[in-house]
């Protein structure tokens, strides 16, 4: 519903000039953009999520009201309700379509129903609840007939490929040798952001810009190890046919601490303590606590509970792959390909918890490492094809990831198309990645607009948005042109903030109402002119 007073409609274009009803609408919304100079209308809630659904999938109705990142897992499963084993499997996920676990969310559940995918653990931006959800969903999988998975839907596109070419899926990765780091932030920053650059000559593989990289980190030795002590154990002690230790460095995740952890616990203790491990492994949380238990908390909090080794591997999960949008461009540097990481490290009490993927890029692998990666293709995230057409690219911090690869692949490939880059972070002075290169692109000419934004030098947060509203009547004429725009970078707060600027811009350059600035945003996705990399 519109919440707002539309801007009348202003009549530029005569009715005499030869353009057709459709044209003469677009150039008098054009040129009342250019006239215009009011101030930018808020969008109201059910606005946004009109804006924020993404396109449906196939199913029942076909619609997919929970497919918005930012809504809980309890307003997605309330939005799914009644509906199709498949689609409530589907809310259960992130709704991110991050590709991490190989599939896009809809794929996902829809290879479960049609049992071509036996793990429930994949969603990693879902986690544990995404995971106890497919769990609860699947036990009524299991009570249907086999030969009935699914009533409504046509068979999985994109199983897992085991088969694929080396280095194409998570299931069959390949090893890629790691060839230096370095920091992209100077002194007094409050980031520790790596460049890191891989060779790919030995593995042969290549990627197109817009692709991700897929690598398997292993765990801090020093953290294991503190493990291995906790359960009273031998590193050497043989489990699947290798060291205890070798298994926790590669084989195993060690946080967040699973349910079935809390189980195996629960089966060697006894009394309140016996309780207390139940009520974790049922999802509950006795002590206020839950989201904080890694693996080695969890061992701490029943400190002397020492579960046998090999039941104790039995109840971890599996070590998960992490992917990176591929900051370099395979035209430019063939053979070579970099990335543009941010090391996850924070503080629980008083224990130092590591990013598992992030840290092992930064500080646990060395130059001339081997590693194994695998090249996840984009889906809908890709310069457009015609090479003339001009690109809006709007990513914050490791946002820009992505758009280096696009301007460096433009520029090689002599791209014709007008570029602009809205970059924005903590602070100028120190958080201005690839500063130099950006600048550089500049004076050459190849990027046409380098739009900057930071949000901790002055008193008040400015964010990309900001920027982009400050220039709204430009960035209009872009969209007018027929500019694609891309967005990168946190999924769960600054999307959805640009993509309401956006509609915010459309509505008042474009000389629309609210809810037309909507549709129009949404027409620019369906036409794959809008297209997101958010994580
Ligand atoms: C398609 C795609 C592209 C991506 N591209 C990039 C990229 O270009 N650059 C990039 O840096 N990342 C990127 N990511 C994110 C990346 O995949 C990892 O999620 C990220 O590096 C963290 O992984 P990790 O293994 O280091 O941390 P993990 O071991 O996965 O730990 C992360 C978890 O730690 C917890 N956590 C983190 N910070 C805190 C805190 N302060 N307090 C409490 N808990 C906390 C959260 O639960 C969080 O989920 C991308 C993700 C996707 C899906
Ligand atoms: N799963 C993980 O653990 C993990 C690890 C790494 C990154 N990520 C995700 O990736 C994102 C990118 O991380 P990053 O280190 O590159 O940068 P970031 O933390 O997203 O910060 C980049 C810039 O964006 C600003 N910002 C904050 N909220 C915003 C909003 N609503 N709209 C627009 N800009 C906003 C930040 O400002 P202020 O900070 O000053 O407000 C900062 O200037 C993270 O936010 C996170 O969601 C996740």
């Amino acid at each position: 519903m519109n919440q707002m007073t539309p801007p009348p409609k202003i009549e530029i274009i005569p009715s005499s000039a030869p353009f057709s009803e459709a044209q003469r609408s677009w150039l008098n919304g054009f040129f009342a953009g250019l006239l215009s100079s009011d101030a930018p209308a808020p969008l109201s809630a059910e606005q946004g999520a009109a804006v924020l659904q993404g396109p449906a999938g196939e199913g029942d109705d076909g619609e997919a009201p929970w497919h918005d990142q930012t809504l809980p897992i309890s307003d997605r499963m309330k939005l799914a309700e009644g509906r199709p084993l498949q689609r409530r499997m589907m809310a259960a996920m992130a709704q991110q379509d991050c590709g991490q676990c190989g599939y896009n969310c809809n794929d996902y559940s829809q290879a479960i129903t049609t049992r071509t995918e036996a793990r429930l653990n994949l969603c990693v931006p879902g986690g544990k609840e995404t995971a106890r959800m497919l769990k609860a969903l699947h036990e009524e999988l299991e009570k249907a007939p086999a030969s009935s998975p699914s009533p409504t839907l046509a068979p999985v596109a994109a199983a897992p490929a085991v088969t694929a070419e080396p280095g194409r899926s998570r299931d069959n990765p390949t090893p890629a040798t790691f060839v230096s780091r370095s920091l992209l932030n100077k002194a007094g920053s409050e980031k520790e952001t790596w460049h890191i650059d891989f060779d790919l000559s030995g593995c042969g593989l290549d990627y197109v810009v817009g692709d991700s990289f897929g690598i398997f980190a292993s765990n801090d030795v020093g953290h294991v190890d503190q493990i291995i002590a906790l359960l009273g154990a031998s590193h050497t002690t043989v489990v699947r046919g290798k060291t205890l230790r070798e298994v926790l460095i590669s084989e195993v995740s060690l946080a967040p601490a699973p349910d079935s952890l809390f189980e195996l616990i629960s089966f060697v203790t006894g009394g309140a303590l016996r309780e207390k491990a139940r009520a974790l492994g049922r999802g509950e949380d006795p002590d206020g606590d839950a989201a904080t238990l890694d693996v080695m908390a969890a061992l701490q909090k029943f400190s002397g509970v020492r579960p046998h080794p090999e039941a104790f591997v039995e109840a971890l999960e599996p070590l998960q792959p992490r992917l990176y949008s591929i900051s370099s461009s395979h035209n430019a540097t063939p053979g070579k390909l970099s990335l543009t990481v941010d090391c996850v490290r924070y503080v629980v009490g008083k224990r130092r918890r590591l990013g598992l993927a992030s840290t092992f890029l930064a500080e646990r692998i060395n130059p001339g490492d081997e590693v194994k990666v695998y090249v996840q293709k984009a889906h809908g995230f890709a310069l457009p094809q015609d090479p003339r057409t001009p690109i809006i690219m709007i990513g914050p911090g490791t946002g820009i990831a992505p758009f280096r690869a696009f301007l460096l692949d433009r520029k090689a490939t002599g791209a014709p198309g007008k570029n602009w880059l809205f970059f924005g972070h903590q602070r100028s002075g120190c958080d201005f990645f690839y500063g130099d290169e950006l600048n550089a692109m500049k004076t050459s000419g190849l990027l046409t607009r380098l739009s900057l934004a930071w949000s901790r030098d002055g008193q008040k947060k400015f964010y990309v948005q900001d920027r982009m509203r400050e220039v709204g009547r430009e960035l209009w004429t872009w969209l007018a042109e027929g500019a694609s725009v891309y967005i990168c970078g946190d999924a769960k707060r600054m999307a959805k903030d640009v993509e309401r600027a956006l509609v915010d811009i459309v509505a008042q350059f474009g000389a629309r109402t609210t809810d037309e600035a909507v549709a129009f945003v949404g027409e620019l996705k369906k036409k794959g002119r809008l297209q997101q990399d958010v994580y």
